[in-house]
């Protein structure tokens, strides 16, 4: 008797946890997404098959998963600042085939969300584990780049550490409201580009894959 009673509540506790998102904070915030959320805004890295780059492409799956690491580590819990991070760099990097400027090929600029060569100096200086090896690409953008490229960790880490990092408080609480104005806001103010219609497009699918608007 005393058994199943557990049982039972245990069975009802579970099915509560994994119902979709009873409960709107639960499902308004954490730092977790998913491969299938990515292949709502970035469908072509369901492969890596014939990349056009060598060496440079990532399926939604490392995606997802190095993306969700760089939340974590840079305490990005807010949809709507996942959703505008993650638009960038799957705008900016071709829904992840490239991770090196190629248009016209500026030396130095890359990572997911195809930084510039000076922030890219700056990110490489933020992470303790590569301090030993910065002194020695200094004066050489592209194998500075070539450090961050290694590691998935550095490469999908860029866009969470440039928001948290290099835009101001309010370009933040701006986007965390998950309004259009505020988005336009983090890419005009903050990543310095303009709003385009395909980068709003992205945005947009971004938005409704992580529900950030419900
Ligand atoms: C990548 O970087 C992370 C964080 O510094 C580290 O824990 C991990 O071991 C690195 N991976 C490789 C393959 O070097």
């Amino acid at each position: 008797m005393l058994h199943s009673t557990v049982t039972s509540t245990l069975i009802l506790s579970l099915s509560l946890l994994s119902a979709a998102s009873p409960i709107p904070w639960l499902a308004a915030r954490g730092t977790s997404v998913t491969e299938a959320q990515i292949l709502k805004f970035a469908p072509s890295s369901n492969s890596c098959a014939n990349p056009p780059a060598e060496g440079e492409c990532a399926t939604a799956k490392t995606a997802a998963k190095y993306a969700s690491q760089s939340f974590q580590t840079y305490k990005v819990s807010s949809k709507a600042e996942q959703a505008a991070i993650l638009s960038l760099m799957a705008f900016e990097s071709d829904d992840f085939k490239y991770n090196k400027n190629h248009f016209p090929g500026t030396p130095g600029q890359g990572t997911r969300n195809m930084q510039s060569p000076a922030f890219n100096k700056k990110y490489a200086s933020s992470i303790p584990a590569l301090s030993s090896k910065i002194a020695q690409v200094a004066n050489d953008p592209a194998a500075l780049l070539d450090l961050l490229r290694d590691n998935e960790t550095y490469d999908f880490g860029s866009g969470a550490w440039f928001l948290t990092t290099q835009c101001s408080a309010n370009v933040r609480s701006a986007l965390q409201t998950g309004s259009e104005s505020g988005w336009q806001q983090y890419i005009s103010d903050c990543v310095g580009t303009s709003v385009t219609d395909e980068r709003k497009a992205y945005w947009e699918k971004a938005v409704d894959a992580l529900g950030v608007k419900v």
